[in-house]
């Protein structure tokens, strides 16, 4: 039997989580897919691009560094990527033009709302950052009716840059911007969307964002806890969770998009923890 072949396009690539998830969506779902890992040049995603499709390939997922590229490269964009200004998934149309898609924000909210049961409509989220990541999730979690969303940023004019974007998404919700010295009575949630950690860095927050029922949910993931989520424990938060889950969504959402199957999520999420 013949494969389709799909892939991740990043820099670096080498450590992507993607070829194993989708090659445990294909094997449970018997799809004919074969799934690798492309390592663009920096100053070559289009060309990369453009050949992959070339030779017969049928999808690709896009990370770091070249979400926002991939969104502006393509001919065609779903509402959901041109709202979140980068796309996560590329696949042609019938006449063969690039359509971009993100799958990223659906990804989180079906972790958040399905596996981790943490309801969003009606309650007080804070979102930390105001990068790519943040932009990418802001409008699934906004679709949530969460009765407030703040978005708090280091640079706080980014954060009200984020904030005026996505206005017209707010619906009933209270939008709002601040710094990281600002919020203070406790969330129902919150979320890291900041690449702090990554330098070993935690925003700055005051401990009293976080109450005994506080959800903490960091859109990274690492095999140890999180920087972030070391931090909220160490505040009194009991219920933390890492972003594994919202990959594996985020990949479940591709997979249905370009094969439209949707495979079970939980099986694949409990392997990983395993490996
Ligand atoms: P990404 O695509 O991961 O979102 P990005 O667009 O560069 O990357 O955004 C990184 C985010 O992490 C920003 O919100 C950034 O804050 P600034 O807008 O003030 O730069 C945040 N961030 C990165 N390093 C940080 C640190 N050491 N402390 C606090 N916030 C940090």
């Amino acid at each position: 039997m013949s494969h389709d072949l799909y892939a991740v396009v990043g820099h670096p690539i080498s450590h992507s989580k993607s070829p194993r998830i989708h090659s445990l969506f294909a094997r449970q779902t018997g799809q004919a897919v074969e799934y690798t890992a492309i390592q663009a040049p920096l100053d070559g995603f289009a060309d990369t691009v453009r050949q992959f499709f070339a030779r017969g390939g049928k999808g690709l997922n896009v990370t770091v560094p070249f979400k926002e590229e991939a969104w502006r490269l393509a001919e065609r964009r779903t509402a959901r990527a041109e709202l979140a200004g980068a796309a996560n998934t590329l696949f042609q149309d019938p006449d063969g033009a690039l359509v971009a898609d993100n799958t990223d924000g659906v990804g989180l909210v079906r972790d958040l709302t399905v596996n981790l049961d943490v309801a969003l409509g009606g309650r007080r989220l804070l979102v930390l950052g105001a990068g790519g990541a943040v932009r990418g999730v802001l409008g699934p979690l906004l679709a949530e009716r969460p009765m407030e969303l703040v978005i708090a940023n280091r640079t706080l004019a980014k954060a009200e840059a984020l904030a005026r974007l996505f206005a017209r998404e707010a619906d009933s919700t209270r939008l709002g911007a601040c710094g990281f010295e600002t919020p203070a009575a406790p969330f129902d949630l919150i979320i890291n969307g900041t690449s702090a950690s990554l330098q070993g860095d935690l925003p700055p927050l005051s401990a009293n964002v976080i109450g005994a029922d506080t959800v903490v949910y960091d859109m990274m993931y690492s095999l140890q806890t999180t920087t972030f989520n070391q931090w909220a424990l160490a505040q009194g938060a009991t219920r933390v969770h890492d972003g594994l889950g919202m990959l594996v969504e985020q990949a479940a959402e591709s997979f249905r998009v370009w094969r439209g199957v949707r495979p079970e999520t939980a099986p694949v999420i409990e392997q990983l923890r395993t490996e």
